[in-house]
């Protein structure tokens, strides 16, 4: 059995990446109910709307979904972690980012849940092991949202991560169908992550502009912003995007930099639709989305389509 659906009790290994702001509990429970694994964002929720989307993700679905808690981007993650206690029957894992796990693991590890960390380094999975985690999400370049400042694209990222763990290990970060989510399995991975393709679903709480701004997308709408402040933070291209860039070049100080990123201004394009006034995370693979599909489906389809793969390996031709 496949690694990753024994830890999480799922039945195809795709996990759906914590999504600022517009990770709610719809989404969680129709990836969950596709036999992924969803889970609920924290980021730009209060506490009490974050239980709200646990508690309406349990309402939609009878499988296992989790939660995920950005580490710096809460300034008091204790009221989260109340809600998560609360909740544990519920919750069958938390995934940690942008952060030291060190002081969450053993919460998560006490409330019989999972933990599933973040990394974005061989060095940092390792450790991330040695901690107590059960699964390493390693995530690449190419993907939505913050960046690890080291840079490593996933293709070069899951091999050398995969030499240093023991535990499973998912690829995210520009995958995004049957084919992506095949190759990220040769190369070593036990399952996928996806938080762009998730995005485009009818599920998602998105605003329909940034729903369309990703449908629109091309190989190279995407950019780099707060690279040396603040570490990269991959997003689409847009007027707002260009403002921060050519800040970052005139006045490279956090002064100037941290109120043009806050979460404010990422809630006005991601989820109230203002696509120019603000910035929308988003990776590479937007241009590769064509449609607006149920989270479930999406999830069918590309596990259907990566088995289908491996089944027909036979077509290299040499
Ligand atoms: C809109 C958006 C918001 C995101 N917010 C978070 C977040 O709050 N926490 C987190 O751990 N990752 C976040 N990410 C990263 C995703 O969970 C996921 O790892 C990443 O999108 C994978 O790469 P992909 O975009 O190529 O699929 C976000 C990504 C996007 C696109």
């Amino acid at each position: 059995m496949n690694r990753i659906c024994e830890v999480l009790d799922i039945e195809v290994p795709i996990i759906e990446g914590g999504l600022a702001y517009v990770g709610n509990g719809l989404l969680a429970a129709a990836v969950s109910n596709g036999g992924g694994f969803g889970q609920i964002g924290s980021a730009g929720r209060t506490p009490e709307n974050f239980e709200d989307e646990i508690l309406i993700a349990c309402e939609a679905t009878k499988n296992p979904f989790g939660v995920n808690i950005p580490i710096s981007q809460h300034t008091d993650f204790t009221p989260y972690l109340e809600r998560i206690k609360k909740h544990k029957d519920k919750i069958k894992a938390v995934s940690l980012g942008a952060g030291n796990p060190k002081e969450l693991i053993p919460f998560i590890k006490e409330n019989g849940l999972k933990a599933l960390v973040l990394t974005s380094t061989a060095f940092h999975s390792a450790k991330a092991e040695n901690l107590g985690a059960d699964i390493i999400i390693c995530e690449g370049y190419e993907a939505g949202g913050s960046n690890g400042p080291s840079e490593l694209t996933t293709f070069t990222l899951v091999p050398q991560v995969k030499r240093v763990v023991s535990i499973p290990v998912v690829a995210a970060g520009g995958i995004v169908d049957g084919r992506s989510m095949a190759a990220a399995m040769i190369l070593g991975a036990d399952g996928i992550q996806m938080g762009t393709r998730f995005v485009a679903t009818k599920e998602c709480e998105a605003h329909d502009h940034f729903k369309a701004a990703i449908l629109e997308a091309k190989d190279d709408s995407t950019t780099i912003m707060t690279r040396m402040l603040k570490g990269p933070l991959r997003v689409l291209k847009n007027e707002y995007a260009k403002q921060v860039q050519v800040t970052e070049k005139n006045h490279p100080t956090l002064e100037h930099i941290l109120p043009m990123v806050r979460g404010t201004y990422n809630k006005l394009s991601m989820f109230d639709g203002d696509i120019q006034g603000g910035f929308m995370s988003c990776g590479q693979v937007a241009s590769l989305i064509n449609d607006l599909g149920s989270a479930e489906t999406v999830v069918q389809q590309i596990s259907n389509e990566a088995r289908q793969l491996f089944r027909t390996s036979d077509t290299l031709g040499f």
